[in-house]
């Protein structure tokens, strides 16, 4: 070898050696994503490697796929190329396109904000803390666009979204630059054209859901995580959760005094005082307060009432089961307390047995699942290992989805529907029958979060506790009447239904309300179990909402087109109890309120009478009542008796109420009411129609059950409301 070689050599060595140490530029390339169409309408894709610990893998629950196939096919609903993803520094980027005017519901329980464009969230599980930034009781990473698609990004990490606050370089509608010195309409918001996803991992499965409408995406991502959860009949009565020392004479005391006040009730909540220890739990009867819990949940059960008991996941060392739990605990504790990992098969049998034992098996109907939410201050930190191997941050997105999950199975291996609470849930548990809540109790903020839940798939209870006036109260409860679950809680002051005397009447009259409602609710429900839609449910999923932007000429204004103006806009204060009713509430020092009904006649639930058509109305209900609107057509059917006289599963005798003067025609959904005998076909979808007859009359019929189907429907009457 020449002297020169050597030198040629050296240098390339020099060179190479220069070159490595130079700062990698991007070795990032960006993936085409292969969409695997699952269903009609759903198409599934993996960028980069997916971690296996997901929200779906996790609830374990499998797609409605006969439900989805039976909606309209539609085509992949954003162009394919501008997805864009990339894998880099151990971290997925993502970026989907969005166009001018389109607008973005979802991504977790918000309380304050509908719209979610302009917004930058990180999806993290914790107590709402009064702010709409991602750290809320169900951190959902789903979004729904009035553009009528859907995109799930299956992730229980904590994601970083931007939902159209940046603008990409390469921009559809280019950048158009101002001068901020002289230009008046400079703005610090330029049009953004895409909602960029930050996933902490090298990769994540997203699903995307196409519509028509807004409410078929929603539909398509609930039957996709098992279709909505239905309840046992029992569990949509009136719930009573009593002071936390309560004994067991105390509770039936209380009891006596709501059949004395003719006032109905369903369930009894027991708050922490039914176990011998709290914070941290023992799980275990308070042998002082309840020294014979089987007698005491049957003597509630003779007067026809469930028993529901609260519990927090943190146990005890002086509970029993920490002999057996303690190798499958957390490193840190909470409150003194052991922390179960619920991703390990050997907590869910021991703890699943523990409650079949001492509490399934003496008639126990289901539990209020508290505090597997969050608060930093006292939860585990990030940095807590969990025997499963399962990365702490991930416990905490998933943590009361793992609970539910445990619980729904032991009801379920009894071949009973349970119904409860629970403070923090996810993508995955659409099926869990659980609602949540929480401590934050802004009423206005309640019927937000009440709104937002139907973009998710979860539940919200605006649950009603206390309150300084007699109207509020009277408020509270009108609202939590219409909501997925009527509660008063009042575990820590003692209220009773009828704490304010000057409304106990009005008070009364909307609970009997909400118990004849229930074969109308319940068949919502039945709808959300079959066909993925939501119960309660925001106005922007009602034809006509937001899917309209670009339709409207000239400006928008609240005086010269109020109703093109008020459909544009999120709504955050009405919402939809199924098809046919609209719920409108008022709050504390409110003596009139403007309701936006959508196209399409509507009449006043209480009267009959026509309201409006497309329009802004100003309404003035007066204390007694809370504004409900019917639609043309609608059909509402209704229990005669008011609630205290109601009998689950025997025949009960209905009213239909008719309003409008459209002919029209409803399914109304029946079967047993607290078993699952309806998965395998036990029940009925029985066709109520109203024709008008020659003589120009509405007439109404309902349609026979088949043989051995499920038949509880005693006398039928008919009341043409708006006649
Ligand atoms: C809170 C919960 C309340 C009540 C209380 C009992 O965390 O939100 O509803 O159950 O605990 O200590």
């Amino acid at each position: 070898m020449t002297k020169r070689t050597y030198l040629i050599k050296g240098q390339i060595i020099f060179i190479l050696i220069g070159l490595m140490s130079l700062p990698v530029r991007s070795n990032a390339q960006v993936q085409t994503l292969h969409w695997a169409k699952m269903s009609a309408g759903v198409w599934v894709a993996k960028a980069g490697h997916p971690e296996s610990v997901n929200f779906t893998a996790v609830s374990g629950v499998k797609p409605k796929l006969d439900a989805i196939n039976a909606m309209a096919d539609v085509a992949f609903p954003l162009s394919e190329n501008e997805i864009k993803t990339t894998v880099f520094d151990g971290k997925t980027y993502l970026q989907f396109p969005l166009e001018p005017g389109e607008q973005i519901f979802g991504l977790g329980l918000n309380f304050q904000t509908v719209g979610q464009r302009g917004r930058i969230l990180r999806l993290h599980m914790d107590h709402y803390n009064g702010t709409d930034n991602g750290r809320n009781h169900a951190p959902v990473p789903f979004y729904a666009s009035s553009k009528g698609y859907g995109v799930f990004i299956n992730s229980a990490r904590y994601l970083d979204i931007w939902v159209g606050t940046a603008v990409t370089r390469d921009s559809k509608v280019p950048m158009d630059s101002r001068d901020r010195n002289t230009d008046k309409s400079w703005t610090s918001q330029p049009y953004s054209d895409n909602i960029s996803v930050l996933v902490p991992a090298e990769g994540v499965e997203i699903v995307v859901f196409g519509g028509p409408t807004t409410l078929d995406a929603v539909s398509r991502f609930n039957l996709y995580n098992g279709g909505g959860c239905l309840p046992p009949k029992w569990g949509l009565g009136f719930w009573h959760r009593t002071p936390t020392l309560y004994s067991d004479s105390l509770v039936l005391n209380e009891v006596k005094e709501f059949k004395k006040h003719q006032f109905p009730l369903s369930v009894i909540g027991l708050e922490p005082g039914w176990q011998s220890k709290s914070y941290p739990c023992t799980y275990e009867w308070d042998k002082g307060r309840f020294p014979n819990p089987e007698k005491f949940v049957s003597q509630l059960k003779d007067l026809g009432i469930q028993t529901n008991l609260w519990m927090n996941p943190y146990i005890s060392p002086e509970s029993e089961l920490i002999k057996k739990l303690k190798p499958f605990t957390a490193s840190f504790t909470v409150w003194s307390g052991y922390i179960p990992d619920y991703g390990l098969p050997e907590v869910n049998q021991i703890i699943g047995d523990h409650l079949k034992k001492h509490q399934l098996d003496i008639g126990i109907s289901g539990f209020k699942m508290d505090e597997n939410d969050g608060f930093d201050g006292w939860l585990w930190p990030d940095v807590a290992r969990f025997p499963s191997g399962i990365p702490a941050e991930q416990m905490r997105q998933l943590y009361g989805l793992m609970m539910q999950k445990m619980t729904t199975q032991l009801y379920r291996e009894q071949n009973k529907r349970t119904y409860g609470l629970v403070r923090a849930s996810n993508a995955g548990g659409v099926s869990f029958p659980y609602v949540i809540y929480n401590d934050y109790y802004s009423h206005r903020d309640f019927i937000t979060a009440l709104i937002n839940s139907s973009f998710i798939g979860v539940l919200w209870t605006p649950e009603v506790r206390s309150s300084p006036t007699a109207e509020e109260w009277l408020r509270r409860m009108q609202t939590v009447c219409f909501s997925p679950l009527a509660m008063l809680n009042a575990w820590s002051d003692g209220t009773k239904p009828w704490s304010f005397p000057e409304v106990e009447k009005q008070v009364a009259d909307v609970a009997k309300l909400r118990m004849q409602l229930i074969p109308y609710i319940y068949t919502c429900f039945a709808e959300y179990a079959f066909y993925g839609r939501p119960p309660m449910r925001a106005m922007n999923l009602v034809d006509g909402f937001t899917t309209v932007s670009d339709k409207v000429e000239g400006k928008l204004s609240s005086t010269e087109n109020p109703y093109a103006e008020a459909t544009r806009k999120e709504m955050k204060d009405q919402f939809m109890v199924g098809d046919n009713l609209l719920v409108a509430p008022l709050f504390t020092g409110e003596t009139e309120r403007k309701v936006v009904l959508p196209e399409g006649k509507w009449f006043d639930f209480y009267t009959g009478k026509f309201a409006g058509e497309a329009a802004v109305i100003s309404v003035t209900p007066g204390l007694d009542k809370i504004p409900v609107y019917v639609r043309d057509g609608g059909i509402i059917p209704m229990f005669e008796a008011d609630g205290n006289s109601l009998k689950w599963g025997e025949k009960n005798n209905l009213i239909i109420r008719f309003y409008g003067a459209k002919e029209a025609s409803y399914k109304l959904y029946d079967d047993d009411g607290e078993t699952f005998d309806y998965e395998k076909g036990a029940f009925s979808w029985r066709e109520i129609s109203v024709i008008k007859g020659k003589d120009g009359k509405l007439k109404g019929a309902v349609s026979k059950t088949e043989n051995s189907k499920p038949d509880n429907l005693g006398s039928v009457k008919f009341r043409f409301m708006s006649e």
